[in-house]
């Protein structure tokens, strides 16, 4: 398993330019089996969940190609026919959004057979607002042997309240209505910029939809879609990662390809701390030489202030003056970080869903584990602040959705490495 080697102390100068977002590439992949016509999709990040996508369609038997060349970062993918309609335990216990082919497969094939994804590092993460959103729109349901079981001739539209705000969930659904017979009214919705993106992408295959990115979304469905090209947007974690990033080094950093327009909850944030930013159409920049002072967030449903940043502004709230009071009330275990961090030198305490932060403490370099996505991150961005080197293990994790980091960073003053496990050399058989 590869490991990150960081050098603390480099402030980040220049420019880094955004990936394509993890979060609304997978629902997109996904979107292509509602038709058996090609669609194409464009600012696709060189990330392992995409990789794991593209292993999930063509086991369906799905024709995926896949290219990252300068220009490209394209997928096509086409859902000719769909030979079995299943999404294997082996699959979805590496990435749990494996969920979101469970509504396109019901509403193209009438069946679907998807590994329930069980827990995962950050919670319990359970997908039953996904089932009974299906069950309302006609499916009928069965769960046995660690696999849910969803069949319907034809779905039927209908009226769909979530109990939470859900963002797979809304996009599962938001596909499989686009196919039922009729109209569906969805209330409680997610809001996220990645659901707006999906809404976008399905209309452009012949969708009906409306609402997307408010609470109520509204679909006529329709007999068929066909294919469509489409740019998915920015990823807007990407961009806030490399902002808090170019704080804590007090750095000048320009964060290039983004949608500032999806980053008001942390920019919000920054400038409540006192940190300088300046936006243009498609950067932020930030010059992060001003005095901090501390303040406390919370996490929320968009347009709130976003949990997948929680980890990432935790590292932060260390290097500030003051106490930063971080509630997190999206997810019931996600500060696996905090034990981390506090191996460097951190003083954090947890209380159920808070974290209360007393900074501003001198972290040092240490050996740490990353447990997930956004955890790794936390570290990486702790580490290049910390006193000495700082070696991350598991470098897998932060790979399922960041492209390239080490790179990314690296052409901007970071001192990061990554070294690959030097594995035993194969045993070659003695001469004969
Ligand atoms: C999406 O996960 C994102 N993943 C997550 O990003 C993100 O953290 C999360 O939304 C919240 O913003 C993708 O989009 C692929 P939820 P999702 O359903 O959809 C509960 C990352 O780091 N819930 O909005 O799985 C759930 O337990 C990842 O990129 C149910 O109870 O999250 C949680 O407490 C991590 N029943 C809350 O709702 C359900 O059927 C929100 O979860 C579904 C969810």
């Amino acid at each position: 398993m590869d490991k990150f080697v960081i050098r603390g102390g480099n402030p980040l100068l220049g420019t880094i330019r955004v990936s394509g977002a993890k979060n609304a590439a997978l629902p997109a992949m996904a979107a292509a089996l509602l038709t058996d016509e090609p669609v194409i999709l464009e600012n696709i990040p060189q990330v392992r969940d995409i990789e794991t996508t593209r292993k999930l369609l063509s086991a369906m038997g799905a024709e995926v190609e896949l290219g990252y060349g300068r220009a490209q970062h394209r997928t096509t993918i086409s859902c000719r026919q769909i030979a079995s309609p299943e999404a294997s335990y082996e699959l979805v216990k590496t990435m749990r959004a494996s969920t979101l082919v469970l509504g396109p497969l019901v509403a193209r094939c009438g069946r679907a057979r998807v590994s329930l994804p069980g827990g995962c590092a950050i919670g319990a993460r359970p997908i039953d607002l996904h089932i009974r959103g299906l069950e309302r729109l006609g499916a009928t349901i069965n769960q046995e042997h660690g696999y849910v079981e969803a069949v319907a001739r034809r779905l039927k539209g209908a009226e769909i309240r979530f109990d939470k705000v859900t963002v797979t969930g809304t996009e599962d659904l938001l596909m499989a209505a686009s196919l039922a017979e009729g109209e569906t009214l969805m209330s409680n919705c997610a809001r996220e910029p990645e659901v707006v993106d999906l809404a976008d992408l399905l209309n452009k295959m012949g969708a009906r939809i409306e609402g997307a990115g408010t609470p109520t979304i509204r679909i006529q469905g329709v007999e068929r879609l066909h294919g469509a090209k489409h740019r998915i947007i920015p990823d807007r974690i990407e961009a806030a990662t490399f902002l808090i990033a170019a704080v804590l080094t007090s750095g000048d950093l320009n964060v290039s390809g983004c949608e500032p327009g999806h980053l008001g909850a942390l920019l919000e944030q920054l400038s409540s701390m006192g940190v300088k930013t300046a936006r243009s159409q498609e950067s932020v920049r930030v010059i992060g030489d001003s005095p901090l002072r501390a303040a406390d967030v919370v996490t929320e449903e968009y347009p709130g202030f976003p949990t997948d940043v929680q980890a990432q502004y935790m590292a932060l709230a260390t290097q500030v003056q003051g106490t930063s009071t971080i509630t997190e009330n999206i997810f019931e275990n996600r500060f696996m970080h905090a034990q981390e961090l506090g191996r460097m030198g951190a003083n954090i305490k947890i209380e159920g869903s808070r974290a209360i932060v007393r900074g501003k403490s001198p972290l040092s370099g240490a050996a740490v584990l990353a447990s997930d996505l956004r955890a790794s991150a936390s570290l990486v961005l702790a580490a290049l602040v910390a006193d000495g080197e700082t070696i991350i293990d598991r470098v897998y994790h932060i790979d399922r959705g960041y492209e390239r980091i080490e790179e990314k960073l690296r052409a901007v003053g970071a001192q990061i490495r990554r070294i690959g496990e030097i594995l035993p050399k194969k045993a070659t058989a003695p001469a004969v």
